[in-house]
């Protein structure tokens, strides 16, 4: 096929003279002949492979499938690390990390190489770190995820990662489940590789990519190990020379109207609260204007049809089966923007034609959607003047228009010390406000904000109450639980000036959270307030508590916003 644009790697190894020297006679240590460098395209497999990271830790035989794919096409394979953000283990927090690892991608895919670029993402903060660094470079980028873990299995019932971990540990609190059971699901629940198999942030993303149009069909749903993963990713390196050819770079997948379906296509899933940062900031990079009231503009009135945890009661295996991502699609396609273009080279109106549901009771018909109104609810008031969101799908009906009386906890330390004091002053029609869990707060925006709640509402069979922070929560949470407050505490937001006893009301239908006390108290409140102390101090940790923008702006580095482009300006000899 003829190229559109010359080759980019050809900068390093085209030519005869010094530096295309060096830059060929190093490769050749590892046994490269001399027609790998002959103009043929460049695909740099970004992998987020580490066995920290046990979501990802399956990459090594996939980068395989990806590798063959690419010489199949004709292209040159190259693999490189990145910084890999695993959710289950990084302290304080995995996002913490995820403007890091942006930075890594994306320096890595500038300085070196590269015409085309092959992301390899699978854990919560994987997936959008790996987008938001290449689109800041805009070269031809496709994206493969790892795949969810099979269902979980525990006593003749299905479980699914996190979201029975907070179900567990709550009747464990309540002193319904004994800690022998217990301890028993924790090897029933992940059993085999992948990532979380609920519709948590792991999943969303990997469905949000996919509708973006940054994946090859049915990328979010196969399981990890089921054969046709390897086979997607074998397709995926082929897939990625072609893009080269066809100089279809990201910026032509990552439109507005791209970002519009996914959010339509995030409440038709219930997918996770954290989306909401992530497809903001990768917005951001790209140059496209999104912002958190196009979350609540383009993702109103869309029904949630897909029934898996935690909004429902199935997983991501059961989505696979059912038809996966492009039956969801097809089930709202009046809802989308069919003629985006995507990374097939195709519109998503071609990709999903002919799909089928094979499941109805997992993709329910819209007349029996979880709930008509999914997607996020972004609540304003004097509380919240930069915006709140609150999903309504996990949260309960009955309280979503709500008055109740504040239990303020300053800061995590604060509410862990405090939650389960015998003598706390709570009843289920209370409010608990968490404060200073925000990006620059905790910091890094720790997923805390479904706190759990008091264990002696717990054992008078409480299970929801309205609970309001900065924090963002796991996607695999459920609740009443009002998230991404902005401004945040830690930066003098309302949220700080919260006090014990004070009165809320929370109005989702009328997307208001009102903080009922007069303008002249808060005036009081604000002049005595005073900022708490870092938590951390130095390192990376400094630069990003000096440097990250609100949720409401997606919590990037502000020096990070934006598409730099591929060029780079001066060899390296
Ligand atoms: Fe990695 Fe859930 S902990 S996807």
């Amino acid at each position: 096929m003829t190229r559109k644009t010359p080759l980019r790697s050809q900068a390093w190894f085209g030519g005869f003279d010094k530096d295309a020297f060096i830059h060929r006679s190093w490769m050749k240590n590892g046994g490269l002949p001399d027609d790998m460098f002959d103009g043929r395209p460049v695909i740099g497999i970004c992998n987020t492979f580490s066995e920290f990271t046990p979501c990802n830790a399956h990459f090594r035989p996939l980068v395989e499938e990806v590798k063959k794919g690419v010489l199949d096409a004709g292209g040159f394979p190259l693999e490189f690390p990145v910084f890999s953000c695993g959710e289950s283990n990084l302290r304080p927090t995995a996002m913490l990390f995820r403007n890091l690892a942006s930075m890594d991608v994306e320096e890595a895919i500038r300085g070196n190489p590269m015409d085309g670029v092959v992301l390899m993402a699978g854990c919560d903060k994987t997936t959008p770190s790996l987008l938001m660094g290449a689109a800041s470079c805009d070269l031809p980028t496709i994206l493969l995820s790892g795949g969810a873990m099979l269902n979980g299995k525990f006593r003749g019932k299905d479980i699914g990662s996190g979201t029975d971990v907070w179900k567990f540990s709550e009747d464990v609190r309540a002193g319904v489940m004994s800690q022998a059971d217990f301890m028993a699901a924790e090897s029933a629940m992940s059993r085999s590789p992948g990532h979380c198999m609920t519709m948590g942030t792991a999943s969303t993303m990997a469905s949000m990519a996919e509708s973006l149009g940054v994946t090859l069909p049915g990328n979010a749903a196969y399981p990890a190990v089921d054969a046709r993963r390897a086979r997607l990713a074998r397709l995926t390196g082929r897939r990625a020379v072609a893009m080269v050819n066809e100089d279809l770079r990201l910026s032509k997948v990552l439109t507005r109207a791209a970002f519009a379906n996914a959010i339509r296509m995030n409440g038709a899933i219930g997918g996770s609260t954290n989306a909401v940062v992530h497809l903001l900031a990768i917005a951001g990079r790209v140059g496209v204007d999104l912002t958190l009231d196009d979350w609540d503009a383009f993702g109103r009135d869309i029904p949630t049809i897909v029934n898996l945890m935690p909004s429902g009661k199935y997983l991501m295996e059961d989505l696979c089966y059912a038809g996966g991502i492009p039956a969801v699609m097809d089930a709202i396609r009046d809802l989308l923007d069919l003629g985006v273009l995507t990374v097939t080279g195709q519109t998503l109106g071609e990709n999903i034609e002919g799909v089928e549901n094979f499941d109805p009771d997992v993709i329910l018909p819209r007349d029996k959607a979880l709930v008509q109104n999914g997607g996020m609810a972004v609540l304003r008031g004097n509380l919240a003047p930069d915006g709140a969101i609150i999903k309504p799908s996990a949260a309960s009906p009955e309280l979503m228009q709500h008055r109740g009386r504040a239990v303020v906890f300053e800061d995590i330390d604060h509410y862990k010390a405090r939650v389960d004091d015998p003598d706390l002053d709570i009843d289920a029609s209370c409010i608990m406000v968490l404060k200073n869990c925000g990006p620059k707060g905790y910091p890094g925006m720790a997923e805390v904000g479904n706190m759990a709640l008091p264990r002696k509402l717990l054992q008078q069979g409480v299970r929801d109450m309205v609970r309001i922070s900065d924090a963002r929560m796991s996607g695999t949470a459920f609740g009443t639980v009002v998230l991404h407050t902005a401004p945040e505490a830690a930066v003098g937001g309302p949220l700080a000036l919260v006090q014990d006893g004070d009165f809320i009301e929370l109005d989702v239908a009328g997307r208001r959270l009102h903080l009922d006390v007069s303008d002249e108290e808060l005036a009081r409140r604000r002049a005595l307030w005073q900022p708490l102390k870092p938590a951390m101090e130095g390192g990376y940790q400094s630069l990003y508590v000096e440097r990250v923008l609100q949720a409401d702006k997606g919590a990037d580095l502000d020096f990070l916003v934006g598409c730099r482009g591929h060029a780079v300006p001066r060899e390296s000899h």
